[in-house]
């Protein structure tokens, strides 16, 4: 393949990997269109995410999406620089539709395809919030599968200063919900509720151990669960808004302590954030506090680039771009990635 890098390159991101389809095109860091098509209310039914209904609706949906993103943002398809797409984590046959589109796309154009981890997407996210953003900065990272405080140094070097030693944080957000008859995806619903109660039932520690990074929603969860039942089978009252409110603050509140004190660790003046529970208005205001209290420097990302998307993954083609990490077309999906690859 005949490549010259560009300064800023035009790439189209396609994101498959569990119940929304998404495309987006940037040019360098400017974000020209944003798409997205949502199985979500079809899922709702089910009470989590069917992976073969995923699937169909990925297969009915890219090639109109990508198609609304490209007219969205003025571009033809021949003026596209690279293809990125996500090849995993998530549900394989999800992100084969969205793969396999993209490497037709991308070998049909003669342009290279870039293979992007969901998670390392939803840490680029914040890149498109604020153009002169670079490492080294602090991350904190909170979605449905990954709870971590990470130390950036270079745009694909990450330290994992420590994180969740059981469910993740949306997981247990997905938990609650049910124990609050909520429907699926609980997070947004459990903070509605809070917004209505007190953080006022006991609630067990996260941090695990003394004075590091590491925490457990699992025993929260538990607590969450006992709490209801107990309050069951006695026949008392009790309200589903103050569990709610004190399930979100012991969840968040650590997450914004930990953040802050990694940020001060390891002497980093800049700290960014990503994944679905980012979207979190309570967990927004409580970091953007404590970073302005802490001199710190906050890139939050907007709330429909916290949850998935294409344009994060867009955003981590543009940082693979950069350093000529290109993918073959024989790239397989991959249900499962670490955090941080060993090489
Ligand atoms: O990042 P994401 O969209 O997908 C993954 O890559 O996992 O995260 C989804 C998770 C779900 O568990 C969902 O309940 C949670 O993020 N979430 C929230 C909120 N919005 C989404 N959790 C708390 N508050 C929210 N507003
Ligand atoms: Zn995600």
């Amino acid at each position: 393949m005949n490549f010259t890098p560009k300064e800023n390159p035009l790439i189209l991101g396609i994101e498959s990997s569990c119940d929304e389809t998404a495309a987006a095109v940037i040019r360098g860091r400017e974000l020209l269109s944003d798409e997205i098509a949502s199985s979500a209310a079809t899922q709702a039914k089910f009470g989590g995410v069917v992976p073969e209904i995923a699937s169909r609706a990925h297969a009915e949906a890219v090639d109109e999406v990508v198609a609304r993103a490209l007219k969205n943002a003025g571009v033809k398809k021949e003026e596209l620089d690279a293809v990125a797409v996500t090849y995993g984590a998530g549900l394989l046959g999800a992100l084969l539709v969205g793969l396999s589109f993209a490497k037709g796309f991308a070998y049909g154009l003669g342009i290279p395809l870039i293979g992007v981890d969901h998670i390392r997407g939803h840490l680029a996210a914040a890149y498109l919030e604020d153009v002169s953003l670079e490492p080294p900065f602090i991350t904190l990272l909170a979605s449905g599968g990954h709870t971590a405080v990470l130390y950036t140094e270079r745009a694909d070097r990450f330290r994992v200063l420590g994180g969740t030693l059981d469910d993740a944080a949306g997981e247990a957000f997905d938990k609650v919900a049910r124990v609050l008859s909520l429907p699926y995806p609980g997070g947004p619903h459990v903070e509605a509720l809070a917004r209505e109660g007190k953080a006022v039932v006991p609630m067990p520690k996260m941090l695990k151990g003394h004075g590091g990074y590491d925490f457990s929603y699992s025993g929260l969860k538990t607590a969450v669960i006992n709490y209801v039942h107990t309050k069951e089978q006695r026949g008392e009252t009790w309200s589903r808004a103050d569990v709610a409110a004190s399930f979100q603050s012991a969840a968040l509140d650590i997450l914004v302590q930990k953040t802050v004190e990694g940020a001060r660790e390891t002497c980093a003046s800049v700290v960014t954030a990503g994944g679905g529970v980012i979207a979190n208005g309570y967990l927004r205001e409580k970091l953007t506090a404590a970073c302005a209290e802490a001199g710190l420097k906050l890139v939050l990302p907007s709330k429909k680039h916290c949850t998935d998307n294409a344009a994060m993954i867009a955003s981590e083609g543009l940082v693979q771009y950069r350093l000529g990490n290109f993918s073959p077309l024989t790239l397989n999906a991959e249900a499962s990635i670490p955090l941080v690859r060993q090489h």
